[in-house]
C-alpha cells in the first residue's frame, strides 16, 4: 500500500511519462496500486495518485473480488469513442465528493501490455467510465476539472469542510 496524494498537490496536475521497459519495480508499483486500490475501495486508481508520474493504471470494477476484471493501463491511449452516459463519479484524491459527469458510453483503449506488445481493450458503461477516468489522471486531469469555475468552487468548498471533519 502507498499513501493517496489528494486533490491540491501539484504532482496530480503533471502530464506523466511513459513507461520504458518493463521491470520489477514496474511489477511492485501495480501490486501496490491494486493493494492501494482496495483498501480505499477505489474501481481504479493511477500511478500520478501515489505520487509517481508514469503513464501506469489499474482497474478492477469488482474491487478485488474477481482476478479476470484486473486490468492493468501501460501508456494508454483512447483511440475511439461513441455514445454518452451520464452518471455519478467519484475519485479516491477526492474523497468524499461525488459528482455526475458525463462521458463516452463506450471506448476503446490501446493499450500496451507488460511484454511491449499493443492490445486493444474495449470498455463500456462503467468500465468506459473509468477507463476515462484514468487515463485522465496520467493527462494531468481530474474529473472536478471538467466543471466551470462556479460548479467547481461549490465542490472545493464542499470537500474542504469535508476534510476538517
Ligand atoms: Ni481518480
Amino acid at each position: 500500500m502507498r499513501p493517496v496524494i489528494t486533490w491540491g498537490d501539484p504532482r496530480l496536475k503533471r502530464v506523466s511519462e511513459d513507461v520504458g521497459a518493463w521491470s520489477p519495480e514496474l511489477e511492485q508499483l501495480v501490486t501496490d496500486l491494486f493493494e492501494t486500490g482496495y483498501a480505499e475501495e477505489g474501481l481504479g486508481i493511477a500511478a500520478p495518485q501515489v505520487g509517481v508520474n508514469l503513464n501506469l493504471a489499474v482497474v478492477d470494477l469488482s474491487c478485488g473480488q474477481d482476478p479476470g476484471q484486473r486490468t492493468v493501463l501501460v501508456n494508454p491511449e483512447i483511440v475511439h469513442e461513441e455514445g454518452v452516459q451520464k452518471g455519478p463519479e467519484g475519485c479516491l484524491s477526492i474523497p468524499g465528493i461525488h459528482e455526475v459527469l458525463e462521458r463516452p458510453k463506450k471506448v476503446r483503449v490501446k493499450n500496451r501490455r507488460r511484454d511491449g506488445s499493443w492490445e486493444e481493450l474495449e470498455g463500456e458503461d462503467l468500465l468506459a467510465r473509468a477507463y476515462c477516468h484514468e487515463i485522465d489522471h496520467l493527462r494531468g486531469r481530474l474529473f472536478v476539472e471538467y466543471f466551470g469555475p462556479v460548479k467547481r468552487q461549490v465542490i472545493k468548498r464542499k470537500y474542504d469542510k469535508s476534510r476538517k471533519g
